[in-house]
């Protein structure tokens, strides 16, 4: 089904909210969409074995917690970057297996490779690093941290 033949099955309202899904802002926590503070002091722990964790069992898995995106890359090693974008500060940051396995937000399509450099240009402003946290597995224990 190609994606118009999708969106006219859903009706025009649910096209349009997905086609235009942050024009009410992204975030349920601040409610202004973007300008959310970037991740400082950031230092916790994941239980491979807890049920949070599930997604990370999995190569190209990631979780979200504590406005930080844990993932397992694609060569099943753990690397943390900040959920909230360097470009307006959205938190809509997540982990892509496209290239090898990116950061990738959504909001205007801002890529960052996964030691935060920015891979691509989405207005006229240079492009900021993504924030990476350090990464630590003990046993079963992923420690995130900066
Ligand atoms: S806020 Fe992420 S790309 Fe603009």
């Amino acid at each position: 089904m190609e994606r118009k033949e999708f969106l006219r099955t859903l009706g025009a309202g649910a096209a349009f909210a997905l086609s235009f899904p942050c024009l009410q802002g992204c975030s349920k926590e601040d409610g202004n969409g973007g300008n959310i503070p970037i991740p400082t002091g950031v230092d916790f722990t994941v239980d491979l074995n807890s049920a949070e964790a599930a997604k990370l069992a999995t190569d190209g898995g990631f979780i979200l917690k504590d406005w930080v995106v844990v993932v397992r890359n694609l060569q099943g090693s753990f690397v943390a970057a900040s959920q909230v974008c360097s470009h307006q500060q959205y938190d809509q940051v997540r982990f892509i297996s496209n290239d090898g396995g990116i950061f990738y937000c959504d909001v205007h399509g801002s890529k960052f490779a996964q030691d935060g450099k920015p891979l691509n240009q989405v207005d006229s402003s240079q492009p900021k690093p993504l924030k990476i946290f350090n990464t630590e597995l003990t046993g079963d224990l992923l420690r995130v941290f900066e």
